[in-house]
């Protein structure tokens, strides 16, 4: 099969996000509370993890399928162990027609100034860091697990110097708990190449206690932003971008907002997840995957397993920004996985 795949909104399959652990370092509130993810949550055991051999087998089936672009997620991607052997396997596949992969991972930075290097050497094209706050006190309180943003920033700061590029930033706002950093924000990685984005808090999952009232409108983030600098509407890279994007008048580079709240983008999205365990989700809101690691696992042949996920695909109808509040929605959402699990 070479990339003619659809679903049934006629959306093709592009990207893969791939989550390589459900563990992570931080406690961000809005992600891993605490609470909930204490030391009595039952992670994954080490062997329901898929393989490396599992994941490029896998990979390469949904390379052959149209994908394009591969992600690695979490959890914390950087937690799981030798990670850059799996970034080497993986910068080997190419698409039918030559082309090599778009190959990158989004990852909190706390260990970044340290792997940075071998991330790149290992064939990996660019990387995501998150960062909600440059204040100390309030970037501590929000990833509660004492992480400094200083230690962040000189994971950014390696990244860039090890080529990693574009560089992007990603800063969930949350109204009422770091909305007054946006404007620090922007003014710090105003002209720096990297790309900051503001992501609307989601209601991912059932565990961060999400309500409306948080939720700052994208329209809002732009409005105090272009109060400061100027903005201008850019071209989206293409239909199935997460953000919009918005350049700096006086040339100082771009800001983006993912605004999946008040600006659901369903319509083009070319997503799919395949969780730490091996199973593939169609949408970030799913409630449940289809069990690939038992195909691996039981001797399917590669023609077997590729025709699973064709069919799979084939058969997708999810759109859960797009239906969110209705009563379908309500339904659909009740047992949303969590955000470390599906990675994001
Ligand atoms: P780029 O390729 O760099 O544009 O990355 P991306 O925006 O596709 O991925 P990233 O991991 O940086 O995601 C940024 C934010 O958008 C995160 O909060 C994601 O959870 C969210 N996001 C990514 N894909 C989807 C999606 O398909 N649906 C929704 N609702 N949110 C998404
Ligand atoms: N709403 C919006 N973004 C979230 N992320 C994690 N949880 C949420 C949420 N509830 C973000 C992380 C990271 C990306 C993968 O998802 O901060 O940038
Ligand atoms: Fe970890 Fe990212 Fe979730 Fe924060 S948002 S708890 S860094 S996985
Ligand atoms: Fe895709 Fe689901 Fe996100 Fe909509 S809500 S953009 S279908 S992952």
């Amino acid at each position: 099969p070479t990339g003619a795949l659809a679903d049934t909104l006629a959306r093709p399959l592009r990207d893969l996000r791939i989550s390589v652990t459900d563990r992570c370092n931080f406690r961000c509130v809005y992600c891993m509370p605490r609470a909930v993810f204490d030391k009595d949550y039952p992670f994954l055991p080490h062997a329901a993890l898929l393989s490396f051999e599992e994941i490029e087998r896998l990979a390469r089936l949904f390379v052959a399928h149209g994908v394009e672009k591969i992600r690695l997620t979490g959890g914390e991607p950087l937690l799981r162990k030798n990670l850059e052997h799996l970034i080497e396997r993986l910068a080997t596949l190419t698409t039918p027609d030559g082309r090599p992969l778009d190959l990158t991972l989004t990852t909190n930075g706390s260990l970044l100034e340290r792997k940075a290097r071998a991330l790149k050497d290992a064939g990996l094209t660019r990387v995501t860091v998150s960062l909600d706050a440059l204040d100390d006190a309030l970037f501590q309180r929000m990833n509660d697990a004492g992480y400094s943003a200083s230690n962040v920033l000189d994971g950014i700061a390696a990244a860039q110097a090890a080529g990693l590029a574009p560089l992007k930033v990603n800063m969930v706002v949350k109204r009422g708990t770091n909305d007054g950093e946006i404007l620090p924000m922007a003014r710090h990685f105003k002209g720096s190449g990297v790309v900051l984005r503001f992501i609307e808090y989601m209601d991912v999952g059932t565990s961060n206690g999400w309500n409306m009232a948080e939720v700052l409108p994208s329209a809002e983030v732009v409005a105090r932003v272009a109060e400061h600098f100027p903005l201008v509407p850019l071209e989206a890279h293409s239909a199935a971008e997460t953000a919009q994007r918005w350049g700096y008048a006086d040339g100082g580079g771009e800001i983006g907002v993912i605004s999946s709240v008040t600006r659901a983008f369903c319509g083009a999205c070319t997503r799919a997840r395949l969780s730490t365990e091996g199973k593939l989700y169609l949408c970030l809101f799913a409630s449940a995957g289809h069990d690939l690691r038992a195909m691996l696992r039981s001797g399917a042949t590669d023609a077997d397993i590729a025709s699973a996920i064709a069919h799979i695909w084939q058969a997708r109808d999810d759109r859960y920004s797009q239906l969110r509040g209705s009563a379908a929605a309500q339904e659909l959402g009740a047992h949303r996985v969590e955000m470390s699990y599906i990675g994001g």
